[in-house]
């Protein structure tokens, strides 16, 4: 079958085409159909369905006999050691961790947090909470106490996961007092806390609330997999929306089953047993799809990589990686890609490992440029596919479905859209556009199984914020454009979130933290072009009249406080003071413009602006951080 044969056949009949899909799924009970328009526009799949995810991930492939299978391989350069988790143990792991959080009171719907750093355990946690029915919110683990306690209170946990400790390379992040900050500040409190003692850091124990992770599980019961409906949540993940207030992304149980493991082949181009490599980490989205459910539902082996592209020890780290552990498909950001070529331009850390097992390099994330996928296409001989998605939708969107059929690759666009999309380049009326014309890209109602049915506890912002501006369709909070074969080409964000080093980052919650500082009247975050990391967040600080300290004193201190309020992950580490900023007769900050010209692009002038003059003191106060040239 063509790409054209798949996709069109799910667009004449999706109804049809996604049971098909669902029958790779181990059900409970079935589902009597796939679509569920009831609640229109909120959409739902699979819902009369029962079913359980640790179930498809674990337990039936050890029922089929892959019980000795490797399902987790854990390499981590930063401590130097690796470790080999088969189905089997994977089974009684989770079925023992689940025991404990079953005994401690945690039911079907509760909620429990998980913060924990790249280690097995974090899997186990996530499947744990699967396999009871808890609704899961994994918390990455370079946000600080604030963005912890926000979700604390946003989710109201009934327990929280953690580590005692993180490792950055050479650094250690001390976890339980960032938790404790955190659970201080929230309103809600959880009942108790699991806490994964790890050597490089054990942390302190607050008796009667937390407890060790080992000693929690002793003489408790492990727990079998309960069954939940189709639409029962199985996870929220909070992302960045414009406001400081994160939105909680919801994931139902059984259409994300169905659509990540029809990803696996499709896509990835995986058979089951073959060892799949995302790169990236728990805390975001990849690592929920792409490091925990898809390829463990699919049967495969997956990797959990404690380290960074470089500086654990080289640039060669991955290379490594992929030759020793077999990696067939590898998945990362182009961020990591374009770190590995300044260090190595000529490849020649990839020279000295045999990468002949390696079929796909996929990238994902954020925009890939054509010179860092044809860096990597010429060392690695393999086709490099950069695809599209966002955490809302919860799996590649946008692709090349390798496993289908190469499509030519096109520099530049994540190629085509996957079954169940079909994307539009609109105007602000929601006019469709004529090829290779730039707009809002947004895709028509509803979306296929697996994407957020709505966000957590915020219906109205679900509706307002993706579903209001293009009646009809999903607003994806992309701008692009489509060629003349279907390419789609997505070139930037339509709303104020920046992508740093493949994160993505709210600059409204940035500026709240600045508008905090108490020498700061008004200020203003946009996020300017960075080699390596796509965008890196500057701010702008407009300080209060009669205020004399030092500006070095103010911008370094700004720093702290996102570092502190949000956490390292901002790499908020470039700010200003200015007098004014450039605004439209309406009070409107005009930030857009200010990219333009920190980015030293051309620019037309705003119709609205109050006093164009603004700019030029913009442009002056750029120059001597190293922006604004051309
Ligand atoms: N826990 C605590 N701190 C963390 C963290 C975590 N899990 N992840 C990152 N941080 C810290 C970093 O240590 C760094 O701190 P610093 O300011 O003290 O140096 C800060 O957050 C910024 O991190 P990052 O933007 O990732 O920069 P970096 O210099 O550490 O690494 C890259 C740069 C390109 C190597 C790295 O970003 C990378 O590997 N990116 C891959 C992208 C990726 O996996 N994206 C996920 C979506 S697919
Ligand atoms: P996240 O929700 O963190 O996965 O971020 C999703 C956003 O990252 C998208 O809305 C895009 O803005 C950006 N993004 C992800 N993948 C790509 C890609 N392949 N090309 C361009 N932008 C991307």
């Amino acid at each position: 079958m063509s790409y054209k044969d798949v996709y069109d056949a799910c667009k004449a009949d999706p109804e049809a085409f996604w049971m098909q899909a669902a029958q790779a799924i181990s059900w409970v009970t079935p589902p009597s159909k796939a679509h569920f328009a009831e609640k229109a526009p909120l959409y739902e799949w699979f819902a009369d369905a029962e079913v359980n995810g640790c179930y498809n991930a674990v337990d039936r492939h050890v029922e089929a006999g892959r019980g000795d299978q490797v399902a987790i391989i854990h390499d981590s350069p930063i401590t130097g050691t690796k470790a080999k988790i088969t189905y089997a143990d994977l089974k009684d792991r989770v079925a023992s961790l689940a025991g404990a959080l079953k005994a401690k009171g945690v039911q079907t719907g509760d909620r429990v947090i998980i913060y924990m750093p790249m280690v097995p355990e974090a899997l186990m946690a996530m499947l744990a909470c699967s396999r009871i029915g808890a609704v899961h919110s994994v918390v990455f683990g370079g946000f600080a106490s604030n963005e912890l306690a926000v979700r604390i209170d946003d989710a109201t946990p009934k327990a929280i996961l953690a580590a005692s400790c993180g490792l950055e390379p050479g650094r250690v992040v001390d976890y339980k007092p960032l938790l404790d900050g955190a659970i201080d500040l929230a309103k809600h409190k959880p009942d108790f806390t699991l806490i994964l003692q790890r050597e490089q850091k054990p942390a302190d124990l607050i008796e009667g609330r937390d407890f060790d992770w080992h000693a929690a599980q002793e003489g408790v019961a492990p727990t079998d997999c309960v069954p939940v409906k189709g639409n029962h949540p199985s996870y929220i993940l909070y992302t960045s929306g414009t406001t400081g207030q994160p939105k909680g992304v919801v994931r139902d149980t059984a259409g994300h089953l169905v659509a990540l493991n029809w990803t696996m082949k499709n896509v990835y181009n995986v058979d089951p047993g073959d060892v799949f490599w995302a790169a990236s980490d728990v805390g975001w989205v990849v690592g929920h799809s792409y490091i925990t459910y898809a390829p463990l539902v699919h049967g495969n082996t997956t990797i959990v990589f404690e380290g960074k592209p470089v500086g654990t020890p080289d640039a060669g780290t991955f290379w490594r990686v992929i030759s020793e552990h077999n990696v067939r498909s590898f998945f990362t950001a182009p961020t990591a890609f374009r770190a590995i070529k300044r260090e190595d331009p000529d490849g020649d850390f990839v020279k000295k490992y045999d990468l002949s097992c390696l079929r796909v390099l996929y990238l994902a994330g954020e925009r890939a440029d054509p010179e860092t996928i044809k860096w990597a296409e010429r060392h690695l001989n393999v086709p490099v596919i950069d695809h599209w998605w966002q955490t809302e939708l919860g799996y590649p969107a946008i692709a090349n479905p390798v496993g289908v059929e190469l499509l030519k690759v096109k520099y530049g666009s994540p190629a085509v859209a996957m079954p169940g999309y079909e994307f539009f380049a609109v105007d602000e009326a929601g006019h469709r556009l004529p090829p290779n014309t730039l707009g809002a890209i947004v895709t028509p109602l509803p979306l296929p199984p697996g994407t957020l049915p709505t966000l957590w506890n915020a219906e109205a912002r679900f509706k307002k914020s993706y579903l209001t501006t293009f009646p009809g369709y999903y607003e994806t909070g992309d701008a692009g454009m489509i060629d003349e074969d279907g390419y789609i080409y997505i070139m930037a964000r339509t709303d104020d979130v920046i992508n740093v080093a493949g994160h993505r980052l709210s600059t409204g919650a940035m500026e709240e933290v600045l508008a905090a500082h108490p020498d700061v009247a008004e200020c203003a975050v946009i996020g300017v072009s960075d080699d390596l990391k796509g965008q890196l967040p500057l701010g702008f600080l407009c300080l209060n009249r009669g205020c004399n300290r030092p500006h070095a004193d103010i911008v370094s201190e700004t720093v702290k406080l996102v570092r502190e309020k949000i956490g390292p992950v901002a790499a908020f580490k470039l700010a200003t003071v200015v007098d004014r900023l450039p605004k439209t007769r309406s009070g409107k900050i005009l930030r857009a413009t200010m990219v333009k010209i920190a980015d030293g692009e051309d620019f037309k002038m705003p119709a609205t602006i109050d006093d164009p003059a603004i700019l030029d003191e913009i442009r002056e106060a750029l120059k001597p951080m190293g922006y604004a040239k051309g």
